[in-house]
């Protein structure tokens, strides 16, 4: 059934657009940093996607309000990543307000610093290649240095709902 056009000559609000992005599927992240004293950082994210191939190189966006949006704007890397259907409940630990996310997952510093947690379906690091203002997120371009894969069914989101994605 059809609905009604939101067009730009009424006002395009933030609940229209949340609702209209929500019928957009997408995959789940886990966004990673290394901060000071090595201490780990990471939240949810399912702005992520890729860019181009020559270079290798993908992005994602970060709301202007997150505390860690300097950590991120300085880092030296960060790493995506995404999520299998078996790890559901790291995407609620990720973006919820759990004091120390990584307590109970398990984790490790990738070949190039960035915390890697175990069973991603893929875990990408990145440096740094550029960051774009995006309204009231920065959007950061980051090179893909190393790739590392596991097999797995992938976690999805849709209409503000987790779920998995089952193929066919
Ligand atoms: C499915 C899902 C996708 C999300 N995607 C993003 C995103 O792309 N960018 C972003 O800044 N926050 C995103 N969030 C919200 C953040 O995860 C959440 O605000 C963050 O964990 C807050 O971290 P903080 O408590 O350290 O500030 C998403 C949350 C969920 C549940």
């Amino acid at each position: 059934m059809t609905k009604p056009a939101i067009s730009s000559d009424q006002s395009v609000t933030s609940a229209a657009l949340r609702g209209a992005m929500g019928q957009y599927l997408t995959g789940v992240t886990i966004v990673t940093v290394t901060g000071p004293d090595n201490v780990p950082y990471g939240l949810t994210v399912n702005s992520f996607n890729s860019v181009s191939l020559t270079p290798p190189l993908i992005l994602w966006s970060l709301d202007n309000r997150n505390d860690n949006l300097a950590l991120f704007k300085g880092a030296r890397g960060f790493a995506v990543n995404i999520l299998s259907a078996d790890q559901l409940d790291l995407c609620k630990v990720f973006s919820g307000a759990e004091n120390n996310r990584f307590a109970n997952c398990d984790w490790h510093f990738g070949s190039y610093g960035q915390p890697l947690l175990a069973e991603s379906l893929v875990s990408l690091e990145c440096r740094p290649w550029a960051k774009y203002d995006g309204g009231d997120h920065t959007i950061f371009v980051g090179e893909v240095m190393s790739i590392k894969q596991c097999d797995g069914k992938p976690a999805a989101f849709y209409n503000g709902k987790l779920g998995q994605y089952d193929g066919g």
